[in-house]
């Protein structure tokens, strides 16, 4: 599928005509959208995944995705086929490998509709995800890792909670778990607040590359002409080393055993 779906990929228009309308779309037949694709197959409708995958299809009503659904013929390539293409190779063969899209395999299937997210993933840090030009391999990310396509809110243990939003990202990176003898409450916002998940131009994908990042939370207020205060505290002479992190000073952004300045 690559080569085709690469070339449509590159066109923004569509994922946009896709997101704000798929019915649309579909039905001016110019095919805008050309989901991922097997070759030789056709678009069978949901339907025919129920007989065999029925755990993943009983969810499914309740996921973020299932809203693109849409009611008569043209909904036929839409539905679980918008993510893992074409399904009447792999139904007709009864499920034989190799004739179904799996987007844990690559996120083009994705970046069909989020075209953005493309270029978010090609800033210079970012998460790194399986398929692409790479080899796959260990240590990489996908979509799916971080989002939950067959129930409930694509966000996955999204919702309101932030709290639980880091949860799925503390899965993977133990080290900024807590508790900490002295927590830092600006974690308590989510990790989001300081960190871009799909990718930022910013070493460790941060949101802001500099003291900004800190001084969105921590008033910082001039009372004298050499005197900036910040928690209290004269910084004048310190702002000048640095980050506040990486000037030697609170090094430990993520919550402190030892300090409660978050120092080390
Ligand atoms: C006749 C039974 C049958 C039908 C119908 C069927 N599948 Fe499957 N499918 C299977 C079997 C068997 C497997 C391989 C074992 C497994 O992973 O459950 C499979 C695997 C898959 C996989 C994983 C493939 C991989 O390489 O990791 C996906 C994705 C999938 N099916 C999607 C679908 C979709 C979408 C439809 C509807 C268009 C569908 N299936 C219809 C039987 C079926
Ligand atoms: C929003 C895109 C999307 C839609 C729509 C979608 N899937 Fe999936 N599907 C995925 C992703 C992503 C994965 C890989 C999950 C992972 O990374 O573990 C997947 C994996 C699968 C698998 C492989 C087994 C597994 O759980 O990993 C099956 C089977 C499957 N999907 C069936 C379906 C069926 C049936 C439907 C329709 C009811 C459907 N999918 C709709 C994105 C989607
Ligand atoms: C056919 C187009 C299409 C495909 C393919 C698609 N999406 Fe979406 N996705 C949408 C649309 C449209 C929305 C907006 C739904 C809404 O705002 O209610 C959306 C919403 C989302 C959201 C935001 C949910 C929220 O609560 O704000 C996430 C996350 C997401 N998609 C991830 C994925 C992932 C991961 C894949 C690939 C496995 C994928 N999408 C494939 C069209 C698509
Ligand atoms: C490391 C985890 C992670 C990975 C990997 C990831 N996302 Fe996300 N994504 C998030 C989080 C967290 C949010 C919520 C952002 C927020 O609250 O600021 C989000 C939000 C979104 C949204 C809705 C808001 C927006 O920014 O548009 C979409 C759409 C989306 N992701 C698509 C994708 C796609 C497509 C991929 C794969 C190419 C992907 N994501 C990979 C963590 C991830
Ligand atoms: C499925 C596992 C997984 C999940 C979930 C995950 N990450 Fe990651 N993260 C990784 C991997 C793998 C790397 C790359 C590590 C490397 O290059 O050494 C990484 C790298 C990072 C880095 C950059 C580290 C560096 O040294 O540059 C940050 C920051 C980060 N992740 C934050 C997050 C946030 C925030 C979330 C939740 C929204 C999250 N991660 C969810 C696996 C994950
Ligand atoms: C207050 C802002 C802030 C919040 C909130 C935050 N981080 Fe960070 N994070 C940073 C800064 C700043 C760095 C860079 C530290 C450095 O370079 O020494 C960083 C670095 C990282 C790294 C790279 C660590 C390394 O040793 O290279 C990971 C992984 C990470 N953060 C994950 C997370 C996770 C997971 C969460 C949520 C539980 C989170 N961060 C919340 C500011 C924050
Ligand atoms: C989302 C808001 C937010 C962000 C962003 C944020 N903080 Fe905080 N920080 C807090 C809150 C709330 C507290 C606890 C109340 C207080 O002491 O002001 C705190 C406490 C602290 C403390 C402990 C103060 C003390 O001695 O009691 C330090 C040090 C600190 N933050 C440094 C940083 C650094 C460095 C950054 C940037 C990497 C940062 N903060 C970003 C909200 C934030």
């Amino acid at each position: 599928m690559s080569s085709k779906a690469v070339r449509n990929l590159g066109r923004g228009a569509i994922g946009l005509c896709a997101a704000l309308s798929v019915y649309a779309c579909v039905a001016t037949s110019r095919t805008l959208l050309a989901p991922p694709t097997i070759p030789g197959a056709e678009f069978v409708g949901s339907g025919e995944c129920a007989d065999c995958h029925v755990d993943v299809t009983a969810q499914f009503e309740t996921a973020t995705h299932s809203m693109l659904q849409v009611q008569g013929e043209n909904a036929r390539s839409i539905g679980c086929e918008s993510c893992h293409g074409a399904g009447s190779l792999h139904t007709e063969s009864g499920g034989e490998s190799g004739t179904i899209v799996n987007p844990r395999d690559s996120p083009e299937t994705c970046f069909q509709c989020h075209v953005d997210k493309r270029g978010q993933f090609a800033l210079p840090h970012s998460h790194p995800l399986t398929g692409g030009p790479l080899e796959l391999s260990t240590g990489r990310v996908s979509c799916g890792d971080c989002h939950e396509p067959h129930r409930g809110p694509a966000i996955e243990s999204g919702g309101t909670a932030l709290q639980s939003i880091n949860e799925g990202c503390l899965d993977c990176h133990a080290a900024q778990r807590g508790p900490h003898v002295f927590e830092h409450e600006a974690l308590r916002e989510g990790c989001t607040t300081c960190h871009e998940p799909h990718g930022s131009p910013n070493d460790k994908m941060l949101t802001e590359r500099n003291s900004t990042l800190c001084l969105k939370c921590h008033y910082q207020e001039q009372v004298a002409a050499n005197e900036i205060l910040i928690g209290g505290r004269n910084h004048a002479s310190f702002l000048q080393r640095g980050s506040c992190w990486s000037a030697g000073c609170h090094e430990a952004v993520h919550g402190s055993n030892v300090n409660s300045s978050l120092r080390f």
